[in-house]
């Protein structure tokens, strides 16, 4: 199943941090539509005259847009990705929105190995990933599963643990909470739905040759 329309390309666009440099980086290369905004109440936004649709979508339901084809292609974290698991075409990083997942733990909690921490409770949004990682280190722990404000979790005594999103590591400071093991690091990932790469290739590889190339420095119209 493709989106809708052959003769539209339709571009999901996750709300939150991702959306401003999304959307910058596809309006160098005219793919935009007026009123296309993060907080627009209108969540279907099409560009006659280029024949496109923008679609916006919680960041977490983003890859299941792409995978059942309600829209061709979207861009989405890698930590997104990874968690999610969803059936789609990661095409290209796109270079920005780099964050790590960390473990991390308030500092007067802090123990000096990751196995110190056995039996402890890990409060995350992420938690296939975590729970990999804990596997593969080998140290059992008990996981929570959060929506968001994960580092409420130790401050009020749900969890011992996190493992979540660092950016600028501000908010972890704030909360007086150290990191003490590096999960993954991320960027945003250009995907497309598998039906719609094949159907739609000419638009999707011109989109994606433009990308790469605004990428590389050169300004490409
Ligand atoms: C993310 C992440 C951290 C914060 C990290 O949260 O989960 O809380 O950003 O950024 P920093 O290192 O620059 O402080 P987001 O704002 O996406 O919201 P959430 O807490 O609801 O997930």
């Amino acid at each position: 199943m493709t989106s809708v329309d052959m003769n539209y390309l339709t571009i999901a666009l996750p709300k939150g941090k991702l959306f401003k440099p999304a959307t910058d980086m596809l309006a160098q290369l005219g793919y935009s539509a007026e009123d296309l905004s993060e907080n627009s109440r209108k969540l279907v936004i099409t560009n006659e005259d280029a024949k496109l649709r923008f679609i916006i979508t919680k960041t977490s339901d983003l890859p299941t847009y792409v995978e059942y084809g309600a829209a061709d292609i979207g861009v989405i974290g890698k930590d997104v990705l990874v968690e999610d698991k969803r059936d789609v075409y990661e095409l290209i990083d796109l270079g920005f929105g780099f964050c790590r997942m960390v473990v991390a733990v308030p500092r007067h909690l802090q123990r000096e190995k990751l196995s110190d921490y056995a039996h402890m409770r890990v409060a995350t949004k992420y938690p296939v990933i975590a729970e990999q990682f804990f596997r593969d280190k080998g140290v059992q722990v008990e996981f929570i599963k959060l929506n968001g404000s994960i580092e409420l979790a130790p401050m009020v005594g749900l969890s011992e643990l996190i493992v979540d999103l660092v950016e600028t590591g501000r908010t972890l400071k704030e909360n007086n909470l150290v990191e003490i093991a590096s999960v993954l690091p991320t960027t945003a990932r250009l995907i497309a739905n598998r039906v719609s790469f094949k159907m739609k290739f000419e638009r999707i590889h011109q989109l994606t040759a433009g990308l790469k190339q605004q990428m590389e420095g050169r300004v490409v119209k």
